[in-house]
């Protein structure tokens, strides 16, 4: 109001003023642009446009990742770090198994359950028996359940191709860590879950698995695409991973993502690391590229369907 009341008493006078002083700046800036001045703008704005330009390329490598659960660095124990999320509708295309079927669902590390010396042992016996075949891609399974082992572009059975060999290569030892370890993660998920651990059984696959960066040559070594468990391979009900090597020090690329709709949240790998969760759409997720080093794990699977329960393996 007071602004108004001091217009009003400027009179016509005050206007063609106004008037005047405008066009004098509009006749200011005009010139301007042509000399140093102008130079000047210029400069401001290709200096604005490649901070956006940097800005986006910056927002887009780093878009992929939102948030870290579990960093190589930290030691989750000894309890593990339990994120809950809603269990999805797919368990209700199968059959239910109570004490066993996800009632809660979610995601969990730890690094509490395995030492770093059983994941040393664990890293040894990969390397011996991968060391006998191998993918000629970048990523190569050990399946000691089944036998199966990458070879070129396909899978030879080390029991029947290696025949009584392979006694040389994996001792009683080695099985026994094996199934105590498979156990007490066995144990973990059970207990995280709220499930009676005795209606959980192993399932197939469960593999070792090394990865590096060396480009795929057929479909097996395309570990990288978003999938979900429950889909991929059915008889899954709870995945869990075992890490054998370090993030960052051992390789890089190769961090487990959990891909959210509001966001991405990673797994660092470490040595003795324990990740697990329930296998249905809950928990889409995928595995980075390695783009340096070699990437140790094993994949431990649960169902609760006994009609795909697989035993533990033993020596032949
Ligand atoms: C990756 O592993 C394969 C064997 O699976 C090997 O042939 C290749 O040389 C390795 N690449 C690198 C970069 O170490
Ligand atoms: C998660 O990462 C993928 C690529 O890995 C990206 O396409 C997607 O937009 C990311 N999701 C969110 C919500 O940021």
């Amino acid at each position: 109001m007071a602004l108004l009341r001091l217009r009003n008493t400027k009179g016509p006078n005050a206007a063609e003023i106004e008037r005047k002083i405008k066009r004098g700046n509009a006749l200011r800036q005009g010139s301007s642009w042509r000399g140093s001045r102008g130079l000047l703008a210029l400069l401001l704005v290709a200096l604005c446009a490649s901070m956006v330009a940097a800005w986006l390329y910056l927002a887009s490598l780093d878009g992929d990742i939102t948030e870290t659960l579990a960093s190589r660095r930290e030691m989750i124990s000894p309890q593990p770090r339990v994120y809950s999320v809603q269990c999805s509708e797919d368990y209700e295309n199968y059959k239910r198994y109570p004490g066993c079927t996800p009632q809660k669902c979610g995601r969990a590390v730890t690094d509490g359950v395995v030492t770093s010396e059983e994941a040393q042992a664990l890293r040894r016996l990969a390397e011996r028996g991968l060391a006998l075949a191998g993918s000629e891609g970048g990523a190569s399974i050990l399946d000691l359940h089944s036998g199966a082992l990458s070879m070129g572009k396909q899978f030879v059975n080390i029991y029947r191709y290696f025949g009584e060999q392979i006694a040389d290569v994996f001792t009683e030892e080695d099985f026994k860590l094996y199934r105590d370890v498979r156990g007490r993660i066995q144990a973990v998920i059970a207990e995280t879950f709220g499930l009676d651990r005795t209606l959980m059984y192993l399932t197939k696959p469960t593999f070792f698995s090394r990865i590096n960066s060396t480009a795929a040559k057929t479909q097996h070594d395309e570990y990288w695409h978003p999938h979900i468990d429950k889909e991929t391979y059915g008889s899954f009900d709870y995945t869990s991973l075992l890490y054998l090597s370090d993030y960052g020090s051992d390789f890089t690329g190769g961090r487990f993502v959990f891909m959210d709709q509001n966001g991405n949240r990673t797994v660092e790998p470490r040595a003795g690391r324990v990740s697990f969760f329930s296998s249905g759409s809950e928990n889409l997720h995928r595995v980075e590229k390695v783009t340096w080093g070699t990437r140790y794990a094993i994949t431990v699977s649960f169902t609760c369907d006994p009609s795909h329960a697989i035993s533990d393996p033993s020596l032949p």
